[in-house]
């Protein structure tokens, strides 16, 4: 199964000096080191963390699967014509929200989405598209022409209760199963942390985890003792 890891978080905690560190284009190859088999990067239009500069200097240096998360946007379909990164996720976004809430509403969105697949199609550019687990939207993905879909795993993730997270992993389960049967590949991703991912890791025939957050937080924290022993030695250097 592979690991595509989304180093947005760390263009987050730059851009909270809206200056130059830590540069995600340093992480990626770290990532990659460790054994991440795709780096994820979701340009937003805000640009409230990954920036146009970080996605056309990754696109350039990334060996592995890069694959751009985007809104079905003229200005973000351009944007991938132009960059063409490995694959595109679709993903609906909301200039409030915090972090990616939901699933793609196909319904409500189906023209729109239908549309940006044959554009990022005719750029040779495979697409997934971001859904909720629910086999209706599994089908719905495969008629509308998308070449994967990537499972909306927060519920399970989110999850306040052992039986409530038992509901929806086997929502997760139900979709995936769904997704095979009906051929097409099916990823999942979103709240995955150390502690939950296992069950969904082993649900049999997901060709990929995205998980974020969870990683780039823990490197801040496994991380912290050396970047302070570091910052001391130097001090220690010339300090009374
Ligand atoms: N997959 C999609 C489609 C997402 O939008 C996100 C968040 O950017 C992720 C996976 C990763 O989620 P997390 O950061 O919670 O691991």
């Amino acid at each position: 199964m592979k690991l595509g890891v989304n180093i947005d978080h760390v263009a987050t905690l730059r851009q909270a000096r809206m200056g130059n560190d830590p540069d995600p284009l340093m992480a990626a190859p770290l990532a990659l080191l460790g054994g991440a088999d795709g780096i994820t990067v979701h340009l937003r239009e805000d640009r409230r963390h990954i920036n146009d500069r970080d996605l056309r200097l990754l696109k350039e240096t990334v060996p592995i699967e890069l694959n751009l998360e985007m809104a079905a946007t003229a200005e973000m379909l351009r944007i991938a014509r132009h960059i063409k990164p490995d694959m595109a996720t679709l993903v609906p976004e909301k200039r409030v929200e915090l972090t990616t809430e939901g699933g793609l509403d196909l319904k409500r969105q189906r023209k729109k989405l239908q549309a940006a697949i044959k554009k990022l199609h005719d750029a040779r550019i495979p697409v997934s598209l971001f859904i909720n687990p629910d086999n209706t939207d599994v089908e719905t993905s495969k008629e509308m022409g998308a070449d994967m879909v990537e499972i909306h795993t927060g519920r399970y993730a989110d999850a306040k209760t052992p039986k409530a997270r038992e509901r929806e992993f086997r929502r997760v389960l139900l979709a995936v199963e769904h997704g095979l049967e009906s051929g097409i590949t099916v990823n999942a991703g979103h709240g995955l942390n150390y502690h939950n991912v296992k069950p969904v890791a082993a649900i049999d025939g997901i060709r990929g985890l995205y998980i974020g957050h969870s990683i780039v937080s823990r490197a801040v924290l496994v991380g912290l003792e050396r970047a302070v022993m570091e910052m001391k030695a130097l001090i220690s250097e010339v300090a009374l």
